[in-house]
């Protein structure tokens, strides 16, 4: 077979986006008959439902028994700003960012906070900045795993354990596919429509113990919106982290949140969905070190994300080109076997494939031989 053939075989699943991400496998809308739809979430049921989210949250994730986790609104955006808002400003502070999410938290904290003593550091698309020269007793904040640039920090060895400030992170491209090491998070926020398939427009927030002494300890000189408010007569507002929501969380997302961790446990809780999202990412590695004309946009191995594994056209004649990389994209979306696959619209043209746990290794397997053919087809298509 030449590579301007169509490959003999499909993904059985073409749907790689990096947001909302596929759901998991063996997902089906029958399986939320048991969603108390029609019930209020104050009642005992949905009370139950919200708990038990949180409770098996910490048992995946590893997440310290003193630490509290909270269901908040407005999905991962939500729950780091409201720790943006409920935190900074007590010390100096730091935010770090290597793609466009990092980018928009740079923004709040310098134009909407308006914070004086704060630092900026920026990396380009598919670096990082470089970590010894951080400031840890100030507040930081940064992005775990950059989603648009395919980059995440290989561990947290970097950030002392000793530190005076807070750590801020926001880890939704990495929570349930990558090692995230407790101690060294004060905040971190993810969404469940990440590596968990499940819906957006409610985030999760974890608070480590050090967080909560400073939300206790601390008032913002803003005015803050009861959608951010974690504390009432300056104490914690504990109900939040028990499933008592702050407003109205949609008990569907919420039973479709319980399906997905079913599903994680059934494939071996953290470990299981780790070593999904990092076989999948080597097939596109692999696929890639085999190939003069398709790079990973991340060049350091140690930096590179096993979940949005962001890629670049090499080729002289090529690279860069917006056109050349969208023309792909939409060839492999016309044939069915690829869908969401362009890089993120701020970020470098190439491709972006989702490699997190929900997707198949054999879906990738089966994706690649058609990017070989779309890259080809596409360049056929400019020589006629
Ligand atoms: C790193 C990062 N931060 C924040 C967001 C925003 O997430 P949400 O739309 O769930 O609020 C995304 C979404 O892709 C992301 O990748």
């Amino acid at each position: 077979m030449t590579v301007t053939e169509t490959p003999a075989t499909r993904p059985a699943n073409p749907r790689f986006s990096s947001g909302p991400c596929a759901k998991p496998p063996a997902f089906s809308l029958d399986a939320l008959v048991d969603a108390p739809l029609g019930r209020s979430h104050r009642a005992t049921v949905g009370k139950a439902k919200l708990k038990q989210a949180i409770d098996e949250t910490r048992e995946i994730l590893g997440v310290p028994e003193d630490y509290r986790i909270g269901i908040v609104p407005a999905s991962d955006t939500g729950a780091f700003e409201m720790a943006m808002w409920s935190l900074l400003g007590a010390r100096p502070s730091e935010t770090l960012a290597w793609e466009s999410f990092g980018k928009g938290w740079v923004t709040d904290v310098v134009k909407q906070l308006k914070l004086a003593e704060n630092t900026v550091r920026e990396a380009g698309y598919g670096e990082i900045v470089d970590l010894s020269e951080v400031d840890w007793n100030k507040d930081v904040c940064f992005t775990w795993n950059g989603t648009t640039s395919g980059v995440r920090l290989p561990n947290g060895d970097m950030i002392p354990a000793d530190r005076a400030g807070l750590t801020l992170c926001d880890a939704t491209s990495a929570a349930f596919a990558q090692d995230l090491p407790w101690d060294k998070l004060d905040v971190t926020t993810f969404s469940w429509q990440k590596v968990m398939g499940g819906e957006a427009a409610h985030g999760v927030i974890i608070l480590s113990p050090r967080a909560v002494e400073r939300l206790e300890s601390y008032t913002p000189a803003w005015p803050m919106p009861k959608i951010f408010r974690l504390t009432k007569g300056g104490k914690l507002i504990e109900g939040i982290f028990r499933g008592e929501t702050i407003n109205t969380p949609s008990m569907l997302c919420v039973e479709d949140y319980l399906q997905a961790l079913v599903w994680g446990k059934s494939v071996g809780s953290l470990t299981g969905l780790m070593d999904r999202a990092n076989s999948n990412a080597q097939v596109v590695w692999d696929f890639c070190d085999a190939r003069d004309w398709i790079a990973n946009l991340a060049e350091d191995p140690a930096l590179r994300s096993n979940t949005s594994v962001c890629l670049k056209f090499t080729d002289p004649t090529v690279a860069g080109d917006a056109d050349f990389a969208k023309a792909v994209v939409k060839k492999l979306d016309a044939e069915g076997v690829a869908y969401d696959l362009g890089s993120y619209r701020d970020a470098p043209p190439g491709l972006r494939i989702w490699c997190g746990a929900t997707v198949e290794t054999s879906d990738l397997e089966a994706l690649m031989p058609w990017i070989d053919w779309a890259y080809h087809a596409v360049l056929a298509e400019r020589a006629a």
